[in-house]
């Protein structure tokens, strides 16, 4: 089976005037289909550059990205926006939900941009959101939710399309301990379920629940264990 995400040679440099920032340098990496993999690494690594590069929001500076052996080079922005919002579910550090939209609204709205039915699109959010423990909050906007219960919305809105594959940037990072545990735990489950995890953070008590565990340091991967 062909990876869900594949990196041959990937580099990304940031110009900044006259300064170049090597973000990453050289990187060849595999994610196989069904792994809950931990991308790891202090701040300032290259974490953030590899997921956005590795999820087609940002195009690397040479080298190739693949995803469903699909060479992404290839694909102009519309196409890749179009792969993206198919093959790929995103849970960010800040949750970026709809502060005006509902969770229910909010978990409904991925599924408007690819053209779903309204009552389809509320079955499934409705589902979506019981099965990350938001079934009695489904009508509260974000600025009545806790932060874990935002991060909950955000879960259940990035599964709405049933991504090959969910990344997550720091999902804990705002969380306190308890509430980041249950993100994780999460996670965890939906591992079970047979999905691909992509979890990006520098926190090493997180980064040891992951099973596959990818570590990077100054753009470069340092070590992979399996
Ligand atoms: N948009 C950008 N423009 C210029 N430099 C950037 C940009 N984004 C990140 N960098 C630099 O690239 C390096 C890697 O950053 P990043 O991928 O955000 O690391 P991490 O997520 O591991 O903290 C850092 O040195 C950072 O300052
Ligand atoms: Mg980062």
């Amino acid at each position: 089976m062909k990876p869900v995400i594949e990196l041959k040679n990937v580099s990304k440099v940031y110009e900044l005037g006259k300064v170049e920032v090597k973000a990453l340098k050289e990187i060849n990496l595999k994610i196989e289909r069904n792994k809950f993999v931990g991308i790891i690494g202090p701040s300032g690594s290259g974490k953030s550059t590899l997921l956005h590069v590795m999820c087609c929001l940002s195009r690397p500076t040479s080298g190739k990205v693949y995803i469903d052996g699909v060479d992404t080079s290839e694909l102009n922005d519309n196409e890749l926006a179009k792969i993206r919002g198919e093959k790929i579910g995103f849970v960010f550090q800040n949750f970026n939900l709809i502060q005006r939209l509902t969770a229910l609204e909010n978990v409904m709205l991925p599924m408007w941009f690819v053209g779903k039915k309204e009552e389809d699109r509320k079955e499934k959010a409705k589902k979506l959101l019981e099965m990350v423990g938001l079934g009695h909050r489904i009508k509260h906007r974000p600025s009545e939710l806790s932060g874990g219960e935002r991060q909950r919305v955000a879960i259940a809105r990035a599964l709405a399309n049933d991504p090959s594959v969910i990344v997550a940037d720091e999902p804990t990072g705002n969380l306190d301990s308890k509430a980041g545990k249950e993100i994780i735990n999460i996670f965890k489950d939906l591992h079970r379920r047979d999905r691909t995890i992509l979890l990006v953070t520098h926190d090493l008590n997180i980064a040891k629940r992951t099973k596959k565990k990818i570590y990077i340091k100054d753009g470069k991967i340092e070590k992979v264990i399996e």
